[in-house]
């Protein structure tokens, strides 16, 4: 239900992809809210929409129809220059291949998303970067650049580089998927301390384990929403 706590509200969305004779329903009429502190997760088996549903989120892609509104704006009627001022004011994404930039250091991918504003100053800049570096208990390779970091680490800077705008939303699209089990735990807690300490985050992930960990799951199927669940937290439980 919409209330003053909600910062993302998708109604009826669908989206269609044409390639030639093609027609594609990714996603048909999909509706839920996100409030503000919530950790969400989207499951579901591999081609089911997952994806294109976080770009959607995220603003990299439009809806074939249905509305999408971020802290009660309309996201409809934005032209190219508005959709990326938005998107990197209220988003922050983490993916499954870190994407962090090979001939950049640690501090200066974490740095890249600020040096698109021009309200912030070098020094400001530089507080910003090493509280998200803090957060994530990277701060120490700072100097190091991507390729000298095992993957767990690449993700940890993928996400002080994802938070250091502090957005309104955080996604992340199978985060987890090219880390070992070791690995792929430590990012979910990091996401959980994160999420316990404010961030509102929705995460893919098509591994049950790390979705029952959140606070809600909305399940695809074939780009339709078959299912809502709240886990139950066995720790929550024993409290
Ligand atoms: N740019 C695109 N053009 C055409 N079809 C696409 C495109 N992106 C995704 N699809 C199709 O949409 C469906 C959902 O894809 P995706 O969202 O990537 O699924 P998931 O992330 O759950 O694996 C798939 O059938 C996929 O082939
Ligand atoms: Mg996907």
């Amino acid at each position: 239900m919409t209330n003053s706590n909600t910062i993302i509200s998708l109604q009826n969305v669908s989206k269609v992809f044409r390639t030639d004779e093609i027609e594609t329903h990714a996603l048909s009429n999909i509706g839920f809210d996100i409030q503000k502190g919530e950790f969400l997760s989207i499951a579901g088996p591999s081609g089911c929409g997952k994806s294109t549903l976080l770009s959607i989120l995220g603003l990299l892609d439009v809806p074939s129809s249905g509305s999408y509104l971020i802290n009660g704006q309309s996201t409809e009627n934005l032209d190219l220059d508005q959709r990326a001022r938005l998107r990197c004011e209220s988003i922050g994404f983490v993916f499954q291949a870190f994407n962090l930039i090979g001939n950049l250091s640690v501090f200066e991918n974490v740095e890249l998303p600020l040096t698109y504003r021009d309200d912030m100053s070098k020094s400001q800049r530089l507080e910003k970067v090493n509280v998200a570096l803090e957060k994530v208990g990277m701060s120490h390779r700072n100097r190091h650049f991507p390729g000298q970091l095992s993957g767990g680490q690449q993700q940890r800077v993928a996400v002080a580089r994802a938070l250091v705008s502090e957005p309104t939303l955080l996604l992340a699209d199978e985060p987890t998927g090219n880390l070992d089990s070791k690995n792929g735990e430590a990012v979910i807690q990091l996401l959980s301390d994160l999420n316990q300490q404010g961030t509102t985050i929705c995460m893919v992930t098509h591994d049950t384990r790390y979705a029952d960990l959140t606070d809600r799951v909305v399940q695809l199927f074939d780009g339709k929403m078959v299912d809502e669940q709240i886990p139950l937290h066995p720790m929550a439980a024993n409290q």
